[in-house]
């Protein structure tokens, strides 16, 4: 029988500093009443001026390792997905590589906004489905806080801070990773993006001044393609593996908006009681957001072995993708 990917081990790490809807209104033209209503979100971690993206995902990636028993040295592949790296060059995959003492792995970044976690579950199944690798460390990590503008209230009141991380190996045909997609289209690029700081508007004083690395996001038009891309690909994957929303124990989706889980969940038929959410203190952490959802789920028991579990993202690309998993 042949072999499946299988996420053995999760971890999760977020900064201690609170920013509260409370905080925000002292900060720009916005009301507790709005946020919580809009977005279901009281209150996201914030990192502090000292603290960076690999701290929080070498924390997460250290208890998922530490969960399986597995030595760093052992791990032959992690795969960072971040928007938020600590630097351009070397990628955050490699600093959290030599972070963790993980000598024997290959280490790299990517870059797909929210869709990050599932962009890179995606990838690395292949690779251990086919025996070129077996431990594999997948982490979602941000500290968007430091991309925000705190002038601009559509997006300061909706990003926070974390770090998730999924160990994967080689588990029975019949558990792990039974499908997963991901899409991209690249038409939707200016939704959700950070013109300023990169080679074609390349950094200074004026780009700075003028706040072009900040994020910039069309929010409402987001909502539309998010609502549509979830529930389509989330039919589709379920479809290709011959389940339906009654087979799942639970629906994790990206966190990015609790009227967007409603309407997902709804048109999916998912039942409200199989619909994980956690964005009221969290706030949306993009790559993160699946895999601290992950993980606070296992901790908390909610995931036993022999679960169906499905994950579904969206984010800035735009990407969007879906992955079904049997613990
Ligand atoms: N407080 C008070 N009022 C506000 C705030 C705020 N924080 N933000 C916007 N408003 C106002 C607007 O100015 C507007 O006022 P107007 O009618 O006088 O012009 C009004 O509220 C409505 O604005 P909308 O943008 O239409 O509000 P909406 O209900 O769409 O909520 C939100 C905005 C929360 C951003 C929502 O659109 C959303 O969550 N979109 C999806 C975001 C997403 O999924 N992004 C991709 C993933 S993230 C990633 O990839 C990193």
């Amino acid at each position: 029988m042949g072999l499946n990917a299988g996420i053995i081990s999760t971890g999760h790490s977020y900064p201690s500093g609170v920013l509260t809807n409370a905080d925000l209104e002292k900060i720009v033209d916005t009301s507790d009443e709005w946020i919580t209503s809009r977005t279901g979100i009281k209150q996201r971690r914030k990192a502090g001026s000292d603290e960076y993206t690999s701290q929080f995902a070498v924390k997460a990636a250290r208890q998922a390792l530490e969960r399986a028993q597995i030595d760093a040295s052992e791990v032959n592949l992690i795969v960072c997905a971040t928007t938020s790296p600590d630097q351009i060059l070397p990628s955050t995959g490699c600093l959290i590589q030599a972070e963790l003492g993980a000598n024997n792995a290959a280490a790299y970044d990517l870059f797909a906004a929210c869709s990050g976690f599932l962009y890179g579950l995606t990838t690395v199944e292949s690779m251990i489905r086919t025996g070129q690798i077996k431990y594999a460390l997948v982490i979602g990590a941000e500290v968007l806080t430091k991309y925000v503008d705190y002038t601009d209230r559509s997006t300061c009141v909706i990003f926070g801070d974390g770090a998730g991380a999924a160990l994967l190996a080689p588990v029975a045909a019949d558990k792990g990773i039974l499908a997963t997609k991901i899409v991209s289209d690249g038409r939707f690029a200016e939704q959700l993006y950070s013109p300023g700081g990169g080679t074609r508007m390349g950094t200074t004083h004026e780009t700075i001044d003028s706040g072009q690395h900040f994020f910039k996001m069309k929010g409402n038009e987001l909502f539309k393609i998010a609502v549509r891309s979830m529930t389509s690909i989330s039919q589709e994957i379920l479809e290709k593996a011959n389940y339906t929303t009654d087979d799942i124990k639970l629906f994790i989706p990206h966190q990015a908006n609790q009227r967007i889980t409603d309407a997902v969940a709804q048109k999916l038929g998912v039942n409200e009681s199989v619909v994980y959410s956690n964005i009221e203190f969290h706030g949306n952490t993009s790559s993160a957001s699946i895999p601290i959802a992950l993980d606070e789920c296992i901790q908390q028991g909610k995931i036993v072995e022999g679960d169906l579990i499905l994950m579904a993202s969206f984010g800035g690309g735009a990407t969007w993708g879906a992955t079904l998993v049997r613990f």
